[in-house]
């Protein structure tokens, strides 16, 4: 058999059939507008990748089994701990660690993925009216 790195061919297929396993980010964001309500856009092992829209101040809440990873796309967050704030701008990201208690805030609109284990709650141990269902609709 001989090998044919990098063929045009294979990229035509790719741009024809125009949906190889990329995840666009920002076309999966454009799809919905609510704030505080994560999407599943992949699933990595045992964990999911979610975006979200964030907008005003979140509540006071903990993961007692599970760290957190926030990795903005657009605009600026700030994840208030009980020790200081963290402030992240596009391309940066924070694991908050198990058990610590953290409250997001964005004053603007903020897109972000979260990175964590499939099954984890927003809102942790806290609930209340912001806690949301598990989305997976814009798999795929
Ligand atoms: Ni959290």
């Amino acid at each position: 058999m001989t090998a044919s790195p990098a063929s045009s061919d294979n990229v035509q297929m790719r741009t024809d059939q125009g949906n190889d396993g990329v995840v666009n980010l920002r076309d999966k964001l454009a799809l919905f507008s609510e704030h505080w309500s994560p999407k599943v856009v992949a699933r990595l092992n045992d964990y999911e990748l979610k975006v979200v829209k964030l907008q005003g101040e979140f509540v006071w809440h903990s993961h007692e089994d599970t760290d957190e990873l926030f990795l903005v796309i657009d605009g600026r967050l700030t994840i208030q701990l009980r020790d200081g704030d963290v402030a992240l701008g596009p391309g940066e990201m924070y694991v908050v660690p198990r058990g610590v208690e953290h409250c997001p805030i964005a004053e603007g609109e903020v897109s972000a993925m979260l990175i964590e284990p499939i099954g984890v709650v927003n809102t942790g141990g806290a609930g209340g009216e912001l806690t949301a269902a598990h989305d997976d609709r814009l798999m795929g």
